[in-house]
């Protein structure tokens, strides 16, 4: 068994109309809950790593444990850069075995942005890499922001066209209202699914039919899990993500790809604190780490069933 790309997950995926769980791993007990969570669950998944994981791990460390878990499990599995600044960071990932890289120009002007990722693209297909590129800015939408400023960040349809045909990338990030992080919404909750079903269209009338489109920032902040964070000393306050029937709504549109950081840390932290509240004596890293894992592949059965979908998406 070996690492694959996300191509043929994502065609399976578009015509299925789930979606594959893309969830950071930065540690052992992160890789092994999720990877728990997804063989329980038959599904095939991405785990991705940040700049900042490769920093933290070492690219080296983080795809030995992936490979060793896909001995042992043989789950479907594409390596992932997750918000690649620049090509040198996507040559370490390609150089290192990964089989996926993004790279993220977003906050390059528009030509910038499609020249850099069109480099990426060409050195990365040269090494049988996929890539995800994205387009428009990723955003908190609060109610009381004009809704045309809103809206200036969003990935704009016809530039959306332009991008994949100028670029060739594999896939596409969009802007429709998520954001990073645990505090989303200030009010309610709101995507913009016309734009994602226009911009679905457009591009389907381009001749780029079922492509695959990644949304990131799609954490769902359970309040239970925030709740007992803050049962257990935690000072988390008006934190909000994306409920599960908008990201079930989006895995049936064009959504291949749904990113998921924010909800594992959160289980984690959840689950150290509780153990740390209930066993003030412990001190086996064993012991906390062990219950942080668990919650992890609980969090990731769950996403898998009742957000993504992708349950038996290795068959
Ligand atoms: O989108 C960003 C991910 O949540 C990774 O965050 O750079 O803190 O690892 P990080
Ligand atoms: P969340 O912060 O909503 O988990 O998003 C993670 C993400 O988009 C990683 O690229
Ligand atoms: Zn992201």
């Amino acid at each position: 068994m070996a690492l694959v790309t996300s191509k043929e997950m994502f065609e399976k995926a578009y015509k299925g109309k789930y979606a594959i769980g893309a969830f950071n791993i930065n540690n052992m007990e992160i890789v092994q809950g999720v990877m728990r969570g997804a063989k329980a669950k038959n599904s095939a998944i991405i785990m991705q790593c940040s700049k900042s994981a490769l920093n933290y791990a070492g690219p080296k460390c983080l795809l030995g444990m992936v490979e060793a878990l896909i001995d042992e499990t043989g789950v479907d599995v594409a390596l992932h850069l997750d918000h690649g600044p620049d090509l040198e960071t996507v040559k370490v990932c390609v150089e290192n075995g990964f089989t996926s890289v993004m790279f993220d120009g977003s906050h390059f002007d528009y030509e910038e942005n499609v020249a850099k990722t069109k480099e990426v693209v060409d050195y990365a297909h040269a090494h049988g890499v996929v890539v995800e590129a994205e387009l428009g800015k990723l955003a908190g939408v609060e109610d009381d922001v004009n809704v045309d400023a809103a809206h200036a960040t969003y990935t704009d349809p016809d530039q959306a066209v332009d991008f994949v045909s100028k670029t060739g990338v594999d896939s596409l990030a969009i802007a429709i209202g998520t954001s990073h992080g645990a505090y989303k919404f200030k009010g309610e909750a709101k995507l913009d699914f016309d734009r994602l079903a226009l911009i679905t269209s457009k591009l389907e009338d381009a001749g780029f039919k079922n492509y695959p489109i990644v949304l990131h920032g799609a954490s769902s902040v359970d309040p239970a899990v925030i709740e007992l964070c803050n049962k257990y000393g935690g000072q988390i306050k008006g934190a909000s993500g994306i409920p599960v029937e908008m990201l079930r709504k989006a895995a049936g549109m064009a959504v291949c790809k749904i990113n998921m950081d924010t909800d594992i840390r959160l289980a984690m932290t959840a689950g150290i604190r509780k153990s740390f509240a209930e066993k003030p004596d412990a001190f086996d890293p064993r012991g906390y780490l062990g219950v942080a894992r668990d919650m992890v592949q609980e969090l990731v059965e769950y996403k898998i069933e009742k957000v993504l979908g992708s349950v038996d998406s290795m068959k």
